[in-house]
C-alpha cells in the first residue's frame, strides 16, 4: 500500500497498525510552539492535547454530564446506522480521528444486525488508542477485521490506503469544528479527492446553541476539560524540556458567538517567566494573558452543507436529534 513505512506492522495488540507516512511536512511541535508563541495572542494546535494521557482525558470528557456531543452523537448513531449502512454500503469503514472509536460501536452493532462485515480501518495520531481500541473491537466483534493507522491527517491524505470495494469515511464527534473554516475546505477537499464515485463520507458536526450550553461543555464542573487543556503544558514540559508552572494557568472556555466558535485558553494566574530549553527560548507571559489551545467551531445546516458543498460534496441525508444539538451528515462526492 502507499505511504507505509516496511517496518509499520506492530503485532502485539495483535491488531495490525501501519503508519501513514506524511505526504509533504508538518511542522514540529518545536516549530509550532516557537510559530505560535510569536502570534498575538500566543496559540497552540489542538493536535498536541493527544498524547496518552490527553486521550483517556478527552474520553473522560466525553462522560462529563456536561459534554451532550457524545451522548447525542451516540444516540443519533443508535438510531440511523442501518439508515447508513443500507445507503453506503461500505466494504471498509475508515475513520479519521478514531479516538477509543467508541461511538463506531453502534455502527458496528448494525453491521452485526444486517450480517454484514466491512473492513475497520481506525486513523488516529495516537498510536496507543489504536491499538487498545482496535483489539477491544476485534474482542467484542470475533468477526471483524481490524487495520489500525496511525499518522497525521494535516500531513496529507494521499497515503491512507485505498482498498477496493466501496468506502465508507467517517469523521465523528465534531473534530472538524476544532480546524478553521479555510482548513476544515481544504481537508474535505482532500479527502474528497481520495474519494471513489460509489463511496460515502459520515460526518458529525457540533450545532449551534445556546452560549451557556456551549460554555458548560467546555467547562465541566469535574474540572475534566481543565484537567485536559493544563495536559498541553505537560506535553511541552515533557517533549521540550520546557519548565511551565501548570498551576500558574487557568482553563477558560468562551463562546465567540460572532464566529461561531467555543475558544479554549490557558490564562497565566501571574506575571511569569517560562524557559523552553529545545528552543533555547524563554517567553514572557503577563498576569491575565491568554493562550488560544483551541476553536471548536459549531454549525448549522446551512454552514455544514455550504463548507461540503465547497469542498465538492453533496448533503445525501442529515440526521439531527429533535432539540437539534448535533447533525450526523451522510454525504457524497459530486461531479
Ligand atoms: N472520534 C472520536 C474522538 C474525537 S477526539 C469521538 O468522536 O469521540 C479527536 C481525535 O482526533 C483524537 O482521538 C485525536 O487523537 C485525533 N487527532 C487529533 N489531531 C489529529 C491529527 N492531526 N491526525 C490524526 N488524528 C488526530
Ligand atoms: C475532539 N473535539 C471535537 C472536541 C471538541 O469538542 O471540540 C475536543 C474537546 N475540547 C474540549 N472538550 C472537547
Amino acid at each position: 500500500m502507499v505511504g507505509m513505512s516496511p517496518e509499520s506492522v506492530a503485532t502485539e495488540s495483535t491488531v495490525e497498525v501501519l503508519t501513514v507516512e506524511p505526504t509533504r511536512r508538518q511542522p514540529t511541535l518545536a516549530e509550532d510552539v516557537a510559530a505560535g508563541f510569536r502570534r498575538q495572542p500566543k496559540s497552540l494546535p489542538p493536535k498536541y492535547f493527544y498524547d496518552e494521557r490527553g486521550s483517556a482525558l478527552f474520553d473522560r470528557i466525553c462522560d462529563t454530564p456536561e459534554y451532550y456531543q457524545t451522548r447525542t452523537e451516540d444516540g443519533l448513531l443508535s438510531d440511523c446506522a442501518e439508515a447508513v449502512l443500507q445507503r453506503a454500503r461500505p466494504d471498509h469503514v475508515i475513520e479519521l480521528g478514531s479516538g477509543t472509536s467508541r461511538k463506531t460501536r453502534r455502527l458496528l452493532d448494525a453491521c452485526q444486525r444486517l450480517g454484514v462485515a466491512p473492513r475497520y480501518w481506525p486513523f488516529d495520531v495516537c498510536r496507543e488508542v489504536v491499538e487498545q481500541a482496535g483489539a477491544e473491537l476485534m474482542a467484542a466483534y470475533p468477526w471483524l477485521g481490524v487495520t489500525g493507522l496511525v499518522g497525521d491527517y494535516h500531513a496529507g491524505l494521499d497515503a491512507l490506503p485505498a482498498p477496493p470495494g466501496r468506502r465508507l469515511y467517517v469523521f465523528l464527534g465534531g473534530t472538524l469544528g476544532n480546524f478553521p473554516a479555510s482548513e476544515s475546505i481544504a481537508f474535505l477537499r482532500e479527502l474528497r479527492g481520495c474519494m471513489g464515485d460509489d463511496d460515502a463520507l459520515l460526518l458529525g458536526v457540533d450545532r449551534v446553541k445556546p452560549a451557556g450550553v456551549l460554555e458548560a461543555a467546555y467547562d465541566d464542573a469535574a474540572g475534566i476539560t481543565a484537567a485536559f487543556n493544563l495536559n498541553l503544558l505537560s506535553v511541552l514540559n515533557r517533549e521540550l524540556q520546557a519548565d511551565f508552572p501548570l498551576e500558574s494557568f487557568s482553563h477558560r472556555a468562551v463562546y465567540n458567538g460572532t464566529d461561531a466558535q467555543i475558544e479554549m485558553y490557558l490564562e497565566a494566574r501571574r506575571d511569569l517567566q517560562v524557559r523552553i530549553d529545545a528552543l533555547n527560548e524563554v517567553h514572557t507571559f503577563h498576569a491575565g494573558e491568554r493562550m488560544l489551545t483551541e476553536i471548536s467551531r459549531k454549525f448549522t445546516p446551512r454552514s455544514i452543507e455550504h463548507e461540503l458543498a465547497a469542498a465538492g460534496f453533496g448533503v445525501e441525508t442529515a440526521f439531527e436529534p429533535a432539540d437539534g444539538y448535533f447533525s450526523l451528515v451522510l454525504a457524497r462526492p459530486r461531479g
